[in-house]
């Protein structure tokens, strides 16, 4: 019997998106642009969008995720130009408190109609929250436990009439937030270090990783599988994000990837990395979850796990990863989210069928 996945898509809210090169695709990071990605995507069966949050441009010549539209605010806009795709926005724990951010979203679900999500996001890069007055001053694990804990406090709101809550970092006293969501927003994390992983298996629903075709990637989704059995989550989805250099050929894939890598940001991932540095506590547990996307100190315009083929090739690659991993999902990352996403929907992810994979994408063409 084929495997059935949800396949979304990682929409550019942010300008640049994920190739951080000078020769890269230029994502303008503006609503218009992240609107037009989502129509594509539910015109082509993706299953849901996920917008980030980022708060601080990367000093480069690149200037990414230098112009942003919120995640949040753009939801809901998206919803109302959308009637099917699901649409998951992101928040960091220490921007919104647990009654703002369950209020907003329980909103957002109605304007959806049950179509909204939300990222978690613990933040620790110090140079993209301190200058705002977001950071938080707590070390990596401990920020997991303030998560575990808005979380549920949210989920409360969603859930009781009246809450009273009395837990380690948050307080309620009876209060009142109506109405509550008809249909419980699914709850996302993409946490990558073993603390990550264990909030998003205890208080989420969907866990993202970091793709690869590596033997970490693998044992690290079959271990999210396993703790979310022994936790009784036969539901709870283990998926992928994958960054998809795609071409006509190999060859041509291959030396897309090359051209990306001869304009590679230096400047500005050195940049990213710094803010990370900047975290007067946990660094060490940082610099090996945080950084690994950035390839260590060896920067790369994409990250390490990038998959590099042709439309045809593409379909066995992922596909590989998706049995491997046993993954439940995808979340695709494109350089040029038009026409790369176009092609990857039409002609890559329907195949995925000969490899025993079923997704919704391209079947309703
Ligand atoms: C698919 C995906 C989406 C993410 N979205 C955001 C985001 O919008 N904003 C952000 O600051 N971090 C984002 N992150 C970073 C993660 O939330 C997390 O901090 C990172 O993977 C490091 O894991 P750790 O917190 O367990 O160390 C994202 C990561 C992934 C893989």
């Amino acid at each position: 019997m084929a495997k059935e996945i949800q396949a979304g898509v990682f929409i550019p809210t942010v300008r640049s998106g994920w190739v951080h090169s000078t020769n890269a695709p230029h994502a303008p990071g503006s609503f218009k642009h992240a609107l037009e990605v989502t129509r594509l995507a539910e015109y082509l069966g993706f299953d849901f969008v996920l917008s980030p949050q980022n708060w601080r441009a990367a000093q480069g010549p690149h200037r990414f995720w230098g112009d942003t539209v919120d995640s949040i605010a753009a939801a809901g806009a998206l919803s109302q130009a959308t009637d099917r795709i699901n649409i998951w926005c992101t928040a960091h724990i220490s921007v919104h408190k647990p009654a703002a951010i369950a209020k907003i979203v329980a909103s957002l679900s109605e304007i959806s109609e049950g179509r909204i999500g939300l990222n978690v996001v613990t933040g620790g890069n110090y140079m993209q929250l301190y200058p705002l007055g977001f950071w938080d001053d707590m070390g990596h694990d401990e920020r997991y436990d303030v998560a575990q804990d808005w979380v549920t406090l949210i989920r409360k709101y969603w859930s009781e009439a009246v809450v009273t809550h009395d837990g380690p970092y948050f307080k309620a006293d009876g209060g009142i937030l109506s109405p509550r969501p008809a249909r419980r927003p699914t709850l996302v994390n993409a946490g990558a270090s073993p603390r990550g992983l264990k909030f998003a298996v205890d208080s989420c629903d969907v866990a993202f990783l970091m793709g690869g075709g590596d033997a970490k990637f693998i044992e690290q989704s079959k271990m999210a599988k396993r703790m979310a059995k022994e936790a009784g989550k036969p539901d709870f989805k283990v998926m992928g994000a994958m960054t998809i250099i795609p071409g006509e050929t190999q060859e041509a894939a291959q030396a897309l990837l090359d051209h990306f890598e001869a304009g590679v940001d230096l400047q500005g991932l050195a940049d990213l990395a710094s803010g990370y540095e900047k975290n007067t506590k946990g660094f060490e547990k940082l610099s090996a979850s945080s950084l690994a996307p950035l390839g260590g100190k060896d920067y790369k315009s994409v990250m390490p796990c990038a998959i590099v083929g042709s439309y045809d090739n593409l379909a066995e690659k992922i596909a590989r990863q998706v049995n491997e991993a046993e993954l439940d999902g995808i979340l695709l990352i494109v350089p040029d989210y038009i026409s790369h996403l176009g092609q990857l929907g039409t002609r890559t992810l329907p195949r995925l069928a000969e490899y025993g994979i079923k997704c919704k994408v391209g079947s309703t063409l």
